[in-house]
């Protein structure tokens, strides 16, 4: 069985970008692969937050990961800083990683620009990264689009550390979905969906309403064209809504815009099926929300899996970059 390993930082509510983007993904592959799923914490701390909402966020994200249909006993869920070994190997990929590789990463330049402070952490944030994937002999890291360039540089480092030491890490590959692979902010549809916008009316969370999913799809932007075709560079926002109803429905983009001439309808269904699409998640949500024991009792569970893969592949790589053995 393939090894898959995937992470999600806990720095805010899951969205509809996270659901098709990601974690729908990875909820299939836990039944067809050896599927490792983490929540970053450590990651966070790349950016700032209020003192004392990280440990609160990453137990809301682990519920909300588990109501998505994450199944502890088909996969390997559990929070990154309660596996040490991910600090230990995020340093060897800080010193294997050059300044300049780090300084083209699109991720950095948008999440550092305009503010007043940058954490030397946000920087070597894709180093950490490379670590969490490569401590897992992972094969396939299913993500969305944006996180192409980090898996590019984590192969690279891979590749690098293999021929100057010998063969320590698998090197791995991105698996991004056709659809849903980009969901864009529905009222900038240039912009993707991403917790960091600055209005709350182009995201769709996952425990937002009923009501309210159906009026942020209403109100979302379009344009004038009044035509209907999947073109996302001619006509962004409706080529977006086509994207969800087809990735929320399980159909190709191009076939659904046959189904639509006008924006109205296209608008109505796309919330109509994104509500049925979160409605058994939301349930579920509700009840774990309620049973943080449950909750718990899965990150335990998984951090204890995980840290015996991890400890064999640390071990490989401290030896063969020549540190001495601990013995
Ligand atoms: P993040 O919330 O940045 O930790 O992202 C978690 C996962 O969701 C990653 O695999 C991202 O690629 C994916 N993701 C985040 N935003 C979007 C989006 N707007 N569309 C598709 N995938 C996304
Ligand atoms: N950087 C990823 C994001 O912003 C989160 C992440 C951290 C990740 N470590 C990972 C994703 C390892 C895949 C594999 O979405």
């Amino acid at each position: 069985m393939p090894r898959v390993f995937s992470g999600i930082q806990p720095t805010g509510e899951l969205h509809l970008g996270n659901l098709l983007g990601a974690v729908r993904n990875w909820v299939e592959d836990q039944h067809r692969s050896d599927s490792f799923y983490c929540v970053v914490d450590l990651h966070a701390l790349t950016v700032p937050s209020e003192p004392g909402s990280l440990g609160r966020q990453t137990m809301d994200l682990a519920a909300a990961l588990l109501a998505c249909g994450l199944d502890p006993e088909a996969c390997t869920l559990f929070v990154q800083s309660h596996v040490p070994e991910h600090s230990s190997l995020g340093w060897l990929m800080q010193c294997t990683a050059s300044f300049g590789e780090l300084r083209r990463m699109t991720q950095f330049k948008d999440k550092s620009q305009g503010q007043e402070s940058v954490s030397a952490g946000l920087f070597t944030y894709p180093t950490l990264q490379a670590a969490d994937i490569l401590l897992y002999d992972t094969d396939q890291v299913p993500v969305g689009e944006d996180q192409r360039q980090h898996i590019e540089l984590t192969r690279d480092l891979a590749e690098r550390f293999n021929a100057r030491f010998g063969e320590t890490f698998v090197v791995p590959s991105a698996t991004i979905p056709r659809d849903g692979a980009r969901v864009m902010d529905l009222q900038q549809p240039d912009r993707k969906m991403s917790k960091s916008s600055s209005t709350d009316a182009g995201i769709v969370f996952l425990d937002d309403d009923p009501a309210v999913i159906v009026r942020k799809f209403k109100r979302a932007v379009t344009d004038s064209l009044g035509e209907v075709h999947h073109d996302p560079e001619g006509q962004p926002g409706v080529s977006n809504l086509l994207s969800i109803l087809a990735a929320a429905t399980g159909r190709a983009a191009e076939d659904v815009a046959g189904d639509y001439r006008q924006y109205g309808p296209l608008k109505a269904d796309t919330g109509e099926a994104v509500v049925e699409l979160l409605r058994p998640i939301q349930e579920r949500l509700r009840d774990l929300r309620g049973d943080p024991g449950t909750v718990e009792a899965a990150l335990r569970t998984g951090a204890g899996k995980a840290s015996s893969v991890a400890a064999g592949v640390l071990d490989r790589a401290e030896r063969n970059i020549g540190l001495l053995p601990r013995t």
